[in-house]
């Protein structure tokens, strides 16, 4: 699949389920009104949906959410298309998860070939954490990261930057992900969806973040990529990875491999646009089949747009986006 501007579609990120345990301050309201389960697809039509992306091309599946593991059963959905690894087509199978399933959940993930993982983790103090998340506890996140370090999976930690927040705390952080083993990835805040608070007195920008760092750390250059957004440095000091995604003072768009699907079925070709295709409906018109559905994700391929136009602007009095970033699940 090469999109109108020559880049070539071979990572899908499923948002499985609008739900989450938590509700991190820049990523929904307090108040969400999560969608009635009829509209959502079932774990079958996500398997086939994902099965029509490999037949075109995408060789690495991400499932995000909202939280994708409280997802009911999820795990066979894993089973399922991790059976796709290999010879399937798919080169990687993996997850960005808050944690809080982990401890039962790891075992499972890896047997189902998942072998590198993302999980949200903003702070390590239990205050702040209860904060971020609005009602959190720490605990079960941090078990949940062991619990999988124990399974053999690969853990990098996500950490939203946040001005007043969790800028102290990223030296303590690099630190800490040294001592277990962990990488760590910095992540700009991204304008998506109405939010209680202004993302505006939040704002961090990670160049100013990443020069701070360097006065206690050695970050050396590497082109480690996983084929995300990230761009890595190794910290000499501690042997770990420090990755910045910086989509406001480095827009990273012309590299662009992504496109992402919601648990309904919306395929968006940007996570900062609004442009969108149904595939639910071709996926549920029994008159068509797969080659139908691909003709569907084609078309849509045709339209991807060139970038994002986040902007953080005091100005602002909208997201540059509506849909919040548990429905597209980033
Ligand atoms: P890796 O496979 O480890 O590279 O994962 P990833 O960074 O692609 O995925 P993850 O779910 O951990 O996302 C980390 C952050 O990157 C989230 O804040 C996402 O919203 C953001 N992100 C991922 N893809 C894009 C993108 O295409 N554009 C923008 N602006 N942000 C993205
Ligand atoms: N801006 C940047 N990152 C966000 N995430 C959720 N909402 C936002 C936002 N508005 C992050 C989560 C998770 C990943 C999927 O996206 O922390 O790690
Ligand atoms: Fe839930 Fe993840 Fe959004 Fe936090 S960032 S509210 S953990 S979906």
């Amino acid at each position: 699949m090469i999109d109108p501007f020559g880049r070539r579609v071979s990572y899908l990120r499923v948002s499985v389920t609008d739900r989450c345990d938590l509700r991190c301050v820049y990523c929904m309201a307090e108040d969400m009104t999560f969608l009635p389960k009829a509209e959502v697809l079932s774990l079958e039509e996500l398997d086939r949906l994902c099965g029509a992306f490999i037949g075109l091309g995408v060789d690495k599946i991400r499932l995000t959410g909202g939280e994708p593991l409280v997802r009911k059963n999820v795990i066979s959905l894993f089973r399922n298309l991790g059976a796709r690894l290999g010879a399937g087509g798919l080169k990687e199978l993996t997850v960005t998860t808050n944690g809080t399933q982990l401890t039962k959940m790891a075992g499972d993930l890896y047997s189902a070939g998942v072998r590198r993982i993302n999980v949200s983790l903003d702070t390590l103090d239990p205050a702040t954490f209860a904060a971020v998340t609005r009602w959190g506890k720490i605990e079960p996140t941090l078990d949940g990261i062991f619990a999988a370090k124990a399974a053999g999976l690969h853990v990098k930690i996500n950490a939203v930057a946040m001005k007043g927040v969790n800028e102290g705390e990223f030296d303590r952080m690099i630190a800490w992900c040294g001592e277990h083993g962990l990488d760590l990835c910095l992540i700009e805040t991204m304008p998506l969806g109405e939010i209680d608070g202004s993302r505006n007195d939040q704002y961090l920008p990670l160049s100013t973040v990443r020069t701070r760092l360097r006065q206690n750390w050695t970050l050396e250059e590497t082109d480690y990529s996983t084929g995300g957004p990230a761009r890595y440095f190794t910290v000499k000091e501690t042997g770990q990875r420090i990755g910045f995604i910086t989509p406001l003072t480095h827009n990273f768009c012309e590299s662009c491999n992504r496109v992402r699907v919601t648990c309904t079925g919306t395929l968006y070709m940007c996570l900062g646009q609004d442009d969108a295709a149904d595939l639910r409906r071709p996926l549920r018109d029994s008159t068509l089949d797969d080659e139908g559905l691909k003709a569907a994700i084609l078309e849509a391929i045709s339209r991807k747009p060139k970038g994002h136009d986040f902007v953080i602007d005091r100005q602002a009095r909208a997201p540059a986006v509506a849909r919040h970033m548990s429905v597209t699940g980033g």
